[in-house]
């Protein structure tokens, strides 16, 4: 009897560990999956992305364009050039290139697979960001605000934040441009409270019209848009609640859409 029930004590601990350890398996393949989906969804913006660096670049190219035409000028009409005048060009053209070339860089960063937790500053992540996407707020004729009093630094995937930032912001920016909003604008505010920094961002698109409003965070939940996935904000709820600790919360405000990120400190 006794032998019987020390049997049965066996086989059930032998059974937990194998279910323990069947667990941990499908929790590591579901990161995997997760992993893999992330790496899609950042392809799949490749075309967007591609198309707010050719706005962002077309400044530039003409401003190089045009950056030669009076010494040509003067040149052809035989007049005298100075050589401050010379050097003043190329010194505009230095700087003309290092803008284009950062936007490049900035771009590059944002493809790279964040390895390793590291500390970075939250204006200069924020500018690289707003850098790669400005191009198609631009021509859209949205207003980009930043509001921020102190330059906060975080520890943590420095990418996947900035994922977070352009997945919000663009959903900002389709719902300005598909309802055709007055004077459209995105505001970011920057703020600690408590122990945690906060990144707000709100728009005044009119508002999700989502019931109730947190199924906008299911996995393939798209409303009223012609091309969505339905993967950028379950996409970024991941990244903040089960990377960064943090949380991502969204309501209406009485202009339109309030997102609040939310990363503990340390
Ligand atoms: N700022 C906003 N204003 C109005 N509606 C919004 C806003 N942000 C999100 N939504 C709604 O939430 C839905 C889900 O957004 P989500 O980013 O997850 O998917 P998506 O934009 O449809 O597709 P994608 O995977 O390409 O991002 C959107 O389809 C849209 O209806
Ligand atoms: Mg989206």
């Amino acid at each position: 009897m006794r032998q019987t029930k020390i049997d049965e004590f066996l086989e059930l601990e032998h059974h937990n560990k194998e279910l323990e350890k069947r667990i941990k398996e499908e929790v590591a393949k579901n990161r995997e999956k997760d992993k893999l989906m992330f790496q899609q969804a950042k392809l799949a913006s490749l075309g967007e992305m591609l198309g707010n660096i050719s706005h962002q670049w077309r400044q530039p190219l003409m401003e190089i364009n045009s950056l030669f035409l009076p010494i040509e000028a003067k040149i052809s009409l035989g007049g005298t050039l100075e050589k401050e005048e010379i050097l003043e060009a190329i010194d505009k053209l230095n700087h003309i290139t290092r803008y284009m070339s950062n936007t490049i860089d900035d771009f590059k960063n944002f493809f790279a697979t964040d390895k390793e937790k590291i500390k970075f500053k939250l204006l200069e992540q924020i500018n690289s960001t707003i850098n790669i996407i400005s191009g198609g707020l631009k021509v859209n004729n949205i207003k980009l605000d930043i509001i921020m009093n102190k330059n906060p630094e975080l520890i943590g995937y420095k990418n996947d934040y900035s994922q977070v930032l352009i997945n919000i912001i663009n959903n900002s920016k389709d719902a300005l441009v598909e309802r055709k909003i007055e004077n459209p604008y995105i505001k970011i505010s920057i703020f600690q409270e408590d122990e945690n920094i906060i990144t707000t961002v709100e728009d005044n698109a009119g508002g999700i019209k989502v019931e109730p409003i947190d199924k906008i965070f299911e996995p393939f939940f798209t409303y009223q848009k012609a091309n969505g996935s339905g993967i950028g904000l379950f996409m970024s709820k991941l990244i903040i609640e089960n990377n960064m600790n943090g949380k991502l919360t969204v309501k209406n405000s009485s202009k339109g859409a309030f997102f609040k990120i939310s990363i503990p400190k340390n």
